[in-house]
């Protein structure tokens, strides 16, 4: 179905303010973006230019004051409350700096709650994916572990397979390393880069330059609004000092 559609995600003009202060905040001033089917997207910019009301308001987290977003063709600013819950479970996967896993189950049973939700009639199915994407994340062996038994590194591992377990049509992923040492954060960045090679659609948010140099392409916000962006193509290791000296060149010019 994502096939058909040119771009997996795509926005239009779209604007955010809250209305909760005096006078109201505009945070968004009028984003068009186009996540193409693959693509691997990751958001830059300054610490309140906007980043993570975006993504909110990308992913129905949050709605848009005005403008649209797209989900493979279908407008999601015209969405009932109960369509939108529907949506982000069963075709957007949520990456954020903290998991939020439910302390008294374990690390597969919070991987696996959504997919349930997400699809009852089909459990089977989920059970063995998320037992897939497990031994494929290297946490197939701390399973029945509770989540204050793993270790940061492989908490976010087993959110990503949490936010992969229901095929979602994009990843959503807000400073998914933010909080990690950047051993732990390189291991994240490999599960990212491997799954971006099976061809999901990743939207991320980021402040390391590592990290960014993942991705197929990066765009800066400032003030609520996408001022530039850098093409970098395929991600290959063997390439990551060459991507990684280019992205800061082009970072400086947006920092100064
Ligand atoms: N619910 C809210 N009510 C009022 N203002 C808000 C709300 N949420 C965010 N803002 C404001 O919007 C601006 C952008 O916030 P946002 O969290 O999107 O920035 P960011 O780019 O993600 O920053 P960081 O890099 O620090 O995470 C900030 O000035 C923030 O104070
Ligand atoms: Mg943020």
């Amino acid at each position: 179905m994502s096939h058909e559609q040119p771009f997996t995600l795509e926005s239009k003009g779209v604007t955010k303010a809250f209305s909760t202060t005096d006078p109201p905040t505009q945070v968004l001033n009028g984003v068009d973006l186009a996540v193409r089917p693959g693509e691997f997207l990751v958001v830059m910019g300054a610490s309140g230019s906007g980043k993570s009301t975006l993504l909110y308001s990308l992913s129905g987290m949050d709605r848009p004051t005005s403008g649209t977003v797209r989900l493979e063709g279908r407008d999601l600013t015209d969405l009932s409350d109960a369509e939108m819950a529907q949506v982000r479970l069963t075709r957007m996967g949520f990456v954020f700096q903290r998991a939020y896993f439910l302390p008294n189950l374990s690390i597969r049973d919070n991987i696996l709650l959504p997919a349930l939700k997400a699809a009852p009639q089909a459990q089977d199915a989920a059970i063995a994916r998320v037992e897939v994407l497990m031994e494929r994340f290297g946490i197939g062996h701390v399973h029945d572990h509770g989540i204050t038994e793993v270790s940061g590194g492989q908490l976010q591992r087993a959110s990503i397979a949490r936010a992969l377990a229901c095929e979602p049509a994009i990843v959503f992923a807000d400073e998914p390393t933010g909080a990690l040492n950047s051993s732990m954060s390189a291991e994240v960045m490999d599960v990212l880069s491997e799954i971006h090679a099976d061809g999901v659609t990743i939207v991320m948010v980021t402040h390391e330059v590592a990290s960014a140099a993942r991705a197929d392409r990066v765009v800066y916000l400032r003030d609520g609004q996408q001022v530039d962006e850098r093409e970098l193509g395929r991600w290959s290791a063997a390439q990551a000092h060459e991507r990684e000296g280019a992205l800061l060149v082009w970072l400086r010019q947006h920092r100064c």
